[in-house]
């Protein structure tokens, strides 16, 4: 895992950005993986800036990493919502080409199984960029979820359910209860993963997902698996991290990034 901290959230969304055109940039028709919620907005909003000066990601495919169940797809918090306006839109992609799981499927285990084949199909994911939750879940992979897992039906945990509330006129109650979400096992088979985590809200998890033991309660420990991991944090989420020197200097004398695969 390669950990690179940077000064504060537009630095992180900056180097971010650069780190994804250069994966997407190397390939003919390159596959991404998005998330939501506020961690990867400064990031979307560099790669606009990249795709504005000639970044061009019309061939480019996304899939999202989950979705509510039971919100109408209309609805401006469904993910499929959000990714259109954050995603599809300002980086000018095809939207038949971004994909959101389909929580309002009726049948979801189907729905499920019919996005793990659609990956596939699109030849796995080039890089799959992703935030942390405060109790270490990735996606919406809540403490406990199977290290192997694949997209399927999970229930929200209390307090992801309160951290959301703020897109739901601050009401957690009306933050749907299950959602569909890829599994740590489909996150780990993306190609490369790309971790971004600002303030100090995520510095406990983002030092239990790096420094602690490996294991599902805290899901994002997961990444610790994976061959090319890049976390890039601001000061302070980076700020309950025990081996800064370390980090601060293989950041200063990089071979060449995690992402950098081909
Ligand atoms: C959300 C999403 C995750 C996201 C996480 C953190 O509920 N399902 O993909 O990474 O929680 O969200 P935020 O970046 O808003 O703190």
């Amino acid at each position: 895992m390669e950990i690179i901290v940077l000064s504060d959230p537009a630095a992180v969304g900056r180097h971010a950005a650069r780190l994804i055109a250069d994966v997407l940039g190397r390939r003919p028709d390159p596959v991404l993986g998005v998330a939501t919620g506020s961690s990867p907005q400064a990031t979307y909003s560099e790669l606009a800036a990249l795709v504005r000066e000639g970044l061009d990601l019309s061939r480019a495919t996304a899939f999202a990493l989950d979705e509510y169940v039971g919100l109408d797809p209309a609805h401006p918090e469904a993910y499929r919502s959000v990714i259109h306006r954050d995603v599809t839109v300002p980086l000018r992609m095809d939207p038949a080409r971004v994909h959101v799981p389909d929580g309002a499927a009726v049948d979801l285990r189907a729905a499920c199984m019919q996005y793990e084949e659609a990956i596939e199909a699109a030849g796995g994911i080039d890089v799959q960029l992703l935030g942390i939750g405060a109790n270490g879940h990735i996606g919406f992979n809540e403490p406990g979820s199977s290290l192997g897992s694949r997209t399927r039906v999970k229930t929200l945990a209390p307090r992801t359910r309160r951290d959301n509330a703020r897109f739901f006129g601050g009401d957690a109650g009306a933050v749907p209860v299950h959602c569909l979400t890829q599994g740590i096992g489909t996150i780990l088979r993306a190609r490369s993963v790309l971790l971004v985590a600002t303030g100090e809200s995520k510095a406990a998890a983002v030092a239990a997902m790096a420094e602690g033991p490996l294991g599902a309660f805290c899901p994002a420990s997961a990444l610790q698996l994976h061959e090319r991991a890049t976390v890039v944090v601001d000061e302070a989420a980076a700020s309950l991290l025990g081996d800064r020197e370390y980090y601060d200097f293989a950041r200063d004398n990089a071979p060449g990034g995690a992402l950098d695969f081909d």
